[in-house]
């Protein structure tokens, strides 16, 4: 299987105010300038009132932004949510869905992430849904059967053309954070190839296989190179190892030159 770029992104979660942002964009932009785009997808999620000024800072096109979370009906009696309507008019392109934080402290279902899914869709937004298991449904032994879940139920109604525009992370909620362990390379890649047969399963052997399949949870400089060695992980979604530019920039550095002799 050829994919075709290298997918790395950062999600600032509930930290860096619209000045913190602008400077984080800035300076990843101008750290990251020179390095060719043909083989990277790189994507920031800034939280919701930074995304109009974010947009500023990456006119150049070189970073792509996009929103935590998204409401699934254009406009309605939902208080506090966000429309897609809004999130296009600030320039959003990615949507990430079903975050562990969504899904394990604010208690959203399979099925609110599927109506979110299918909102994104049609608005011509990429929805990166992130999928993993707690540490009990790990030590009880049913990882595969929640991610299993979590992506048929999450992505139930989509077509094999809709299919095309979908990401997913794999971010195992027991990694993520900073009380979190990060995956071994051995047992991300394993839980990747779960999740990369069932979208062959849902989607077919061709659109499953274009999927691009993000590692999450505790990504750091010195566990980045090893899990992108691994065959089965196209990309990497990264929290507070991305959250510095200079430190973000030497990351992609280093782990671009291998994802590049893994194809
Ligand atoms: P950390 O890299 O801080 O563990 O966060 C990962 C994450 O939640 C990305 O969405």
């Amino acid at each position: 299987m050829k994919l075709k770029k290298l997918y790395l992104g950062t999600n600032t979660k509930m930290y860096k105010t619209i000045a913190d942002t602008r400077t984080f964009l800035t300076e990843l932009d101008r750290h990251t300038k020179d390095i060719g785009r043909e083989n990277l997808e790189l994507f920031v999620l800034p939280s919701f009132t930074t995304l109009q000024e974010a947009k500023k800072c990456v006119a150049s096109g070189r970073i792509r932004l996009g929103a935590q979370n998204m409401g699934w009906e254009e406009e309605g009696q939902f208080s506090g949510e966000i429309s897609p309507l809004m999130l296009k008019e600030v320039g959003a392109e990615i949507v990430m869905i079903g975050h562990s934080e969504r899904r394990h402290v604010l208690g959203e279902t399979d099925d609110m992430e599927n109506r979110k899914v299918l909102c994104a869709l049609l608005h011509g937004f990429t929805p990166l849904l992130c999928i993993g298991e707690t540490r009990k449904e790990k030590e009880t032994g049913i990882s595969d059967e929640i991610l299993r879940s979590q992506l048929k139920l999450g992505l139930r109604g989509v077509s094999g053309e809709k299919s095309k525009r979908l990401w997913i992370a794999y971010e195992p909620v027991w990694a993520i954070g900073v009380d979190g362990v990060p995956a071994s390379k051995e047992y991300a890649q394993e839980k990747h190839g779960v999740i990369r047969a069932c979208l062959t399963e849902l989607f077919g052997k061709e659109n499953g296989d274009r999927i691009p399949i993000l590692y999450g949870g505790s990504v750091n400089p010195d566990n980045a190179p090893e899990l992108i060695r691994m065959k089965n992980i196209d990309g990497l979604f990264i929290g507070r190892s991305a959250w510095e530019a200079s430190r973000f920039d030497s990351m992609i550095r280093s782990v671009l030159p291998i994802w590049e002799k893994k194809q």
